[in-house]
């Protein structure tokens, strides 16, 4: 996977000119990262542009609750939790309690934990207490965890939807990686399987955006559960 950076000269000049503009990051953004780095959590979080699409999708979704699989350090929750109307809420699954710490910490900070439901776990122990016969549909759901896992993870994601809930996945490119048919990688091989189930769905329309920038060559797809 492309670390933060490895991107082409060009890639980070022109990320850092829309971010400034449009995804200005400030104080409360600025020390989540902070944050993160001096807890050695790795720099894998959503980029400032990245963050902002998926803000402008709790906006265009009018969503009240969204579902995260894979929190780090809160950064692409705050994101999105910053969209979300007081009454809203954000249920964010990580596995790793010093992530969800360090997490805790950053989305407190933001004066953001109100409209946050932290839980620490593996993602596919914790999807099935969030369905019920009573549990209220997720309105978006983001992917954002280990990438073996996005088959399960999109197979959840549907059933915790209603029609017109949109789902995006982040990393789907991985740098290319993922034309590699017979790859023997773990991860290419769940995302690959997963945009084979995304096809095959009835329920759902997808696509996939590639994307470069300051975090390299990689993708989201989206998708929209369908009436
Ligand atoms: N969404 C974050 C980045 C998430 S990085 C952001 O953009 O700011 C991926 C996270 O998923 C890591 O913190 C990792 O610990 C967590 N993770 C990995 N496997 C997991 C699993 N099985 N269940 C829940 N979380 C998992
Ligand atoms: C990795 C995971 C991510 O969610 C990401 O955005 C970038 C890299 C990784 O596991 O390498
Ligand atoms: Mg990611």
């Amino acid at each position: 996977m492309a670390p933060r950076g490895s991107g082409s000269k060009k890639w980070t000049a022109v990320d850092n000119y829309f971010a400034t503009l449009l995804a200005p990051e400030d104080t409360v953004l600025h020390a989540t990262l902070e944050a993160n780095s001096a807890a050695g959590l790795p720099a894998i979080d959503v980029s400032p542009l990245q963050g902002k699409f998926l803000q402008i999708l709790v906006q265009m979704t009018h969503a009240r609750r969204i579902l995260e699989i894979g929190t780090l350090g809160g950064y692409s929750t705050i994101w999105m939790a910053r969209a979300l109307p007081p009454d809203g809420c954000i249920v964010t699954l990580e596995y790793n309690p010093a992530h969800a710490e360090v997490a805790r910490a950053n989305l407190l900070r933001a004066g953001l934990f109100d409209r946050v439901d932290l839980r620490i776990g593996r993602a596919l122990d914790l999807l099935p207490t969030l369905a019920g016969p009573d549990t209220t549909p997720f309105d978006l759901v983001f992917i954002d965890a280990d990438k073996r896992s996005n088959p399960e993870y999109l197979e959840w994601a549907v059933r915790l939807s209603r029609p017109g809930t949109v789902i995006a996945v982040d990393n789907v490119v991985r740098n290319g990686s993922i034309v590699q048919e017979k790859s023997k990688d773990q991860d290419v091989i769940g995302i690959r399987r997963m945009a084979e189930q995304m096809a095959a769905h009835p329920c759902l329309s997808a696509t996939v955006l590639q994307t470069v920038g300051d975090k390299g060559y990689d993708g989201i797809a989206l998708a929209v559960v369908l009436p």
